[in-house]
């Protein structure tokens, strides 16, 4: 079943795809990492643990066992719990930690069931559960959100929205709250900020929580955001490799994790390409003043990854487009004069090739040599560099739709490719006055 899925994607004539499908099935093959379930973790007060820092490895088995997929279900939740207490949706969450649901609810976790998921989803037979855990073991993967997923397929339901004031099922909430802060109904989270213990379990609401270093560290998130070394790769390098990028970076050893830069403060963001004032934060983008000489325009515009703590950007999915062309008074490009460098890692729709890979890693850069002779009506010589953070999915979609191949999700998908031409932002722009024709 799961070789077949991988094929399938690599023929390129099933139609389902995410880049990171593949690492999961072929890792599952190679390591039958289907096996026996591990008892549900040992449960400690928090009293006990919060102030004593995790030596490593107490890290790595801790995030071991708390990412082993499938996930256990939680089981029956304790008898003195409230049905709030007991819940596992995110608005139940909500109600008491209101700021990260508020931060959580406009992030990409909590769309992590939209439309171009669940219109890959919809064709999957209601009872091919191992199947559906290719994709939810990431995009929503708790135990009870398969359930929540067979149920809606079994009814034919998998891609109406709940009616107007209704809960949403719970595979809709994608990577909701519980997904990385519940197992058999007891929370887990970090350390109080100021080292204090928590207070009496008995006396706190759902029965207190687990405090572990686990949650600030790297390895938390490899959990979906890096292939195993097994996994798939193109030309070489694993098509998801994110964590190992940050580990041979200076961050590392800076002690700059994923969570300082993505949950600054705690805050439940996951801000990341999709973001302007993100973007601008990880990049230096330098232009040189445009020289006129022997009839040839000339200048550079470079961009350096200063501040982003992994390969800029690290998926294949983001598309970089730097340009630099000449324009007229009337602020109209001058046809012939642009000149385009494209960043990222360019594959191609069926994921079978590797095209270009021209991505700047940390503390590296790129430079777009501009040379060009200058147009007889040029008033300004632009530069500018824009972010299209879904293309890959965008030409995806695209081939899925031309080819026939959306099936039921036809809709959806449909939804999703508008999105994704609709997430592409200019991050920076600068005009430089060229002098007068008459006096060059
Ligand atoms: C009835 C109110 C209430 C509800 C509902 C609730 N919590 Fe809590 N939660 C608390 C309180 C109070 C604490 C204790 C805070 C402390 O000790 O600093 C807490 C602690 C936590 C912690 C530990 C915080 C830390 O500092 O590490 C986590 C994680 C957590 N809750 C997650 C959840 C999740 C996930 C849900 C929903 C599935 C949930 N809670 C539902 C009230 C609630
Ligand atoms: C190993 C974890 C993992 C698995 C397994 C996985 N995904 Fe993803 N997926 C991600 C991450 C991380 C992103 C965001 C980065 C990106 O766009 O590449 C993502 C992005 C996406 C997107 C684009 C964003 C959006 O919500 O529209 C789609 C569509 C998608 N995945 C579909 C799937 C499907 C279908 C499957 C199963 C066939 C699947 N994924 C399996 C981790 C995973
Ligand atoms: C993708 C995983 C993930 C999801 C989803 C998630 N959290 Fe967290 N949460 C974390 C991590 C990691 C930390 C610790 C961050 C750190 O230490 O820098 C954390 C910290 C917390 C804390 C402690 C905050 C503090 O200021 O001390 C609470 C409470 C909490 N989360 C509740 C929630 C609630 C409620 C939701 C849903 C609205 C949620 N989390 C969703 C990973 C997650
Ligand atoms: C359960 C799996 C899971 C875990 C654990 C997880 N993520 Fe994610 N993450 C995803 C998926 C899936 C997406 C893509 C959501 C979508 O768009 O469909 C995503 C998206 C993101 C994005 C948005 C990227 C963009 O395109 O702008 C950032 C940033 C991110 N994650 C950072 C983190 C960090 C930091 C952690 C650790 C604290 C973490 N994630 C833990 C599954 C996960
Ligand atoms: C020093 C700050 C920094 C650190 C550390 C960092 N990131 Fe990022 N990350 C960024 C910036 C800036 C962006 C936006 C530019 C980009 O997309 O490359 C980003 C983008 C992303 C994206 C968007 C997708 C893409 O293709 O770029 C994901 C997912 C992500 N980071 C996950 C992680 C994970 C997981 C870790 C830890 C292993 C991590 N980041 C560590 C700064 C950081």
């Amino acid at each position: 079943m799961r070789i077949w899925a991988v094929r399938k994607i690599l023929d390129g004539e099933g139609g389902m795809s995410c880049l990171l499908l593949l690492s999961c099935a072929l890792a599952s093959v190679l390591a039958a990492c289907g096996e026996a379930e591990k008892p549900p973790m040992p449960t400690k007060s928090s009293a006990q643990s919060a102030l004593v820092p995790l030596p490593t490895t107490e890290i790595q088995k801790f995030v071991d066992i708390h990412w082993e997929r499938p996930i256990a279900p939680q089981g029956k939740p304790p008898a003195r719990f409230s049905p709030v207490e007991a819940a596992l949706d995110p608005d139940s969450c909500g109600t008491c930690h209101a700021a990260q649901f508020n931060d959580w609810r406009g992030s990409l976790h909590a769309r992590a069931m939209g439309p171009g998921v669940l219109g890959q989803l919809g064709d999957m037979k209601a009872g091919a559960r191992d199947e559906h855990q290719e994709c939810l073991r990431c995009h929503a993967p708790l135990a009870e959100q398969a359930d929540s997923l067979v149920a809606a397929l079994a009814s034919g339901g998998a891609f109406a929205d709940a009616p107007q004031g209704a809960p949403q099922p719970l595979h809709r909430h994608g990577v909701m709250c519980a997904a990385c802060h519940v197992r058999g109904h007891q929370r887990y989270g970090p350390p109080r900020r100021d080292g204090s213990e928590a207070g009496d379990p008995a006396t706190l609401p759902h029965g207190g929580w687990v405090s572990s270093g686990a949650f600030a560290d790297s390895r938390f998130c490899a959990a979906c955001h890096q292939f195993p070394t097994d996994g798939y790769a193109l030309n070489g390098k694993l098509l998801e490799n994110t964590y190992e990028e940050w580990k041979a970076s200076r961050y590392a050893r800076e002690g700059r994790t994923c969570q300082s830069c993505h949950m600054p403060d705690r805050r439940h963001l996951w801000r990341g390409i999709h973001d302007r004032e993100t973007v601008q934060a990880g990049v230096t983008i330098d232009v040189t003043a445009p020289r006129i000489q022997s009839d040839v325009l000339s200048a550079t515009l470079t961009i350096k990854n200063t501040g982003t703590g992994h390969h800029f950007p690290t998926y294949v999915t983001p598309r970089v487009v730097a340009e630099v062309y000449q324009e007229g008074a009337d602020r109209k490009m001058l046809k012939g004069t642009l000149r385009e460098y494209f960043i990222g890692r360019l594959v191609s729709p069926d994921l079978s090739k590797e095209i270009a890979d021209t991505r700047i890693a940390p503390d590296e850069q790129a430079s777009l040599d501009y040379q060009v002779p200058p147009h007889r009506n040029a008033a300004a010589l632009v530069f500018r560099v824009r972010i299209e953070p879904d293309a890959f999915y965008t030409g995806f979609y695209r081939d899925l739709l031309a080819g026939g191949r959306a099936g039921k999700g036809e809709q959806l998908i449909r939804q999703a490719l508008k999105e994704s031409t609709a997430s592409a932002f200019t991050l920076y722009l600068n005009r430089q006055p060229l002098p007068d024709p008459a006096a060059r």
